[in-house]
């Protein structure tokens, strides 16, 4: 294999705005969001945090243009979003894997989509993908040998491989143990600093959060948007003991856990 790198120059980090938007569900009366405004800097890790039905799914949807907002503005690098902008990469909770392609041709799959470059250099890239996510020897596996954090793995190299600058990440490591989540939350952290991508992690983990992000934002129930913005001001490189055993860390928690507490016993969405 050439030994030069199938990776042309790391993209960087995108920055991404939702200024003032408007959203409900066609067919309900109730919005999700009224006036809703967002920001990220490029590279920054921005965690969300909320209860189930607060609409974290949707803000994801709505950021990566599956769903179009009524009113206001979302745009990554000052352009208007769509489902195809090549900007953009996706982890959801459970991955859906071909499970006919072998692992690396799952990896692969975008790339063949979107014709970059001849069956030789995708599957260089793909390779390059899988050795970063610490799968390089099930390359050539059919994805049901795998575990589920195995899997969860190829996802996030399935997404990587396209080089998005933005990665939406909703709740991708929900559904694993314990351990595989922290093994996985490591992992992702090397990699996002290797990479320098602007991620928004979605999760319902509050330790999650302060472990992963630079910025921790609590979303209320509907309409009530971010009802708290929490910067995490942990060092990095961060590690689960020493992150963990900071007094910092177990303030932010609090914090964290107190305005949780206040959103799940606020108002109930009027009806
Ligand atoms: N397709 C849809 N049509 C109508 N209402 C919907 C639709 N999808 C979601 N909703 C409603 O929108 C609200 C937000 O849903 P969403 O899936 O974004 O929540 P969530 O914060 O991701 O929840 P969870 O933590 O359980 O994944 C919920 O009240 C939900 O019932
Ligand atoms: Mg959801």
């Amino acid at each position: 294999m050439a030994s030069v790198s199938p990776i042309r120059q790391h993209s960087p980090g995108a920055t991404f705005s939702v200024n003032g938007m408007g959203f409900a569900y066609p067919e309900s009366r109730r919005s999700i969001f009224e006036k809703f405004s967002l920001e990220a800097r490029p590279g920054e890790f921005v965690a969300i945090l909320g209860p189930s039905g607060c609409g974290k799914s949707t803000l994801l949807n709505l950021l990566s243009g599956f769903l179009r907002p009524q009113s206001g503005h979302i745009t990554i690098d000052g352009a208007p979003v769509a489902p195809e902008h090549s900007a953009l990469g996706y982890v959801f909770q459970s991955p859906h894997l071909f499970p006919w392609l072998s692992v690396l041709e799952n990896v692969r799959f975008g790339l063949r989509m979107n014709r970059r470059g001849s069956p030789q250099e995708q599957r260089a890239i793909a390779l390059h993908f899988l050795r970063l996510v610490g799968l390089e020897e099930q390359a050539e596996e059919p994805p049901h040998r795998l575990s589920g954090g195995q899997r969860q793995r190829v996802a996030l190299a399935r997404s990587l491989a396209l080089e998005p600058r933005l990665l939406l990440m909703d709740e991708p490591f929900a559904a694993l143990d314990a351990m595989t989540r922290s093994a996985l939350n490591d992992e992702l952290l090397r990699i996002w600093s290797s990479l320098g991508k602007t991620v928004l992690f979605i999760t319902h983990d509050i330790d999650e959060a302060i472990y992963l992000a630079d910025r921790v934002l609590v979303l209320g129930l509907p309409p009530a948007g971010i009802t708290a913005e929490v910067p995490i001001g942990l060092p990095r490189p961060r590690d689960q003991r020493a992150t963990r055993a900071n007094p910092l860390f177990a303030e932010l928690r609090e914090r964290l856990a107190e305005q949780i507490a206040m959103v799940m016993t606020s108002n109930q969405p009027a009806t």
